[in-house]
Order: C-alpha cells, then structure tokens, then sequence
C-alpha cells in the first residue's frame, strides 16, 4: 500500500486530500499542528497515522519523516499542502493588505515550505 505525507492535513484541501487518498488505498500521514484535528480525522480513515508537526521547525520535518518510516516502512509521496489558506475579496476595503501581511509575515520567518524555506 502506498504512503503519503500530507502537510496541513488538519483542514480545508488538506484535510480533503487525505480523505480522498484514504479512501482510495493510500495510507496516508497527517501532518499538521493541531494534534486534535488529526487525531479526529485518523479516527474515521481507513489508514491513517496523525503525527503533529509543525513544518516551520526543519527538527520537526525529520522527525515526522523518521516516525513515517518508523510506522508505515515506506514513504512514496508528498504534498505539500501547510500554509495560509482562507478567502479574501479584493473589494473588501483593507482585506488585501491584510492578508499580504500574513503571508509576507510567513515568508520572511520561511513558514509554508516543508523543508522551513521557500
Ligand atoms: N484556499 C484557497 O483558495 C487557496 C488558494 C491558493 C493556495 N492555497 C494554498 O493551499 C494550502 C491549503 O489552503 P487551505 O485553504 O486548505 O487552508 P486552511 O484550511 O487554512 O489549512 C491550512 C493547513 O495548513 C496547516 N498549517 C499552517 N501552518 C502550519 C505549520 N506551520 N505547520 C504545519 N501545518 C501548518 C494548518 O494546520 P494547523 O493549523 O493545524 O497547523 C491547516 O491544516 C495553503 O498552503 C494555501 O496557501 C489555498
């Protein structure tokens, strides 16, 4: 059976990306900071293994590699998913900038890369 990392698993299209690779075979780990929203969505997959992470911290990348090798002996893909979603309207006075601040803010500490880089 294949194994998938999914990064910022806890939510939105990574939460769905793993749902949808579970339910068609894949074993699939989730990764994300919320140990609680990992725990729940492990607990209505077919083969799942939540594995808290945060992705900005290069020591935690190993580690959730190391402990997917360690429970599943195999790791076949990645996505790469963590990062700052949501929707912004353009119209909304004040939003745009708001959010380029969030994720300018996330660039300049090298947040959204699983490696800790852009
Ligand atoms: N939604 C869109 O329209 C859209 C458009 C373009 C690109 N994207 C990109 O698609 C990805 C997912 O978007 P989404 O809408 O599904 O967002 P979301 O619902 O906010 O989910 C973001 C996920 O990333 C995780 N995450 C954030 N920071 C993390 C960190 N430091 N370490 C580990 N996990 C982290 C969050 O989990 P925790 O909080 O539990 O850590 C959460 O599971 C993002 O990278 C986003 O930039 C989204």
């Amino acid at each position: 059976m294949p194994v998938v990392i999914v990064t910022g698993a806890s939510s939105g299209i990574g939460r769905t990306t793993a749902e949808r690779l579970a339910r068609n075979g894949t074993t699939v780990v989730l990764a994300a900071r919320r140990a609680d929203k990992l725990q729940a969505l492990a607990a209505h997959l077919p083969n799942a293994v939540p594995i808290p992470t945060d992705v900005r911290d290069p020591a935690a990348i190993d580690a959730l590699v190391a402990q997917a090798l360690a429970l599943t002996g195999r790791v076949d893909g990645l996505v790469n998913n963590a990062g700052i979603g949501g929707v912004a309207s353009i119209l909304v006075a004040g939003a745009f900038p708001a959010l380029a601040d969030r994720v300018y803010a996330n660039r300049a500490a090298g947040k959204t890369d699983v490696k800790g880089q852009l």
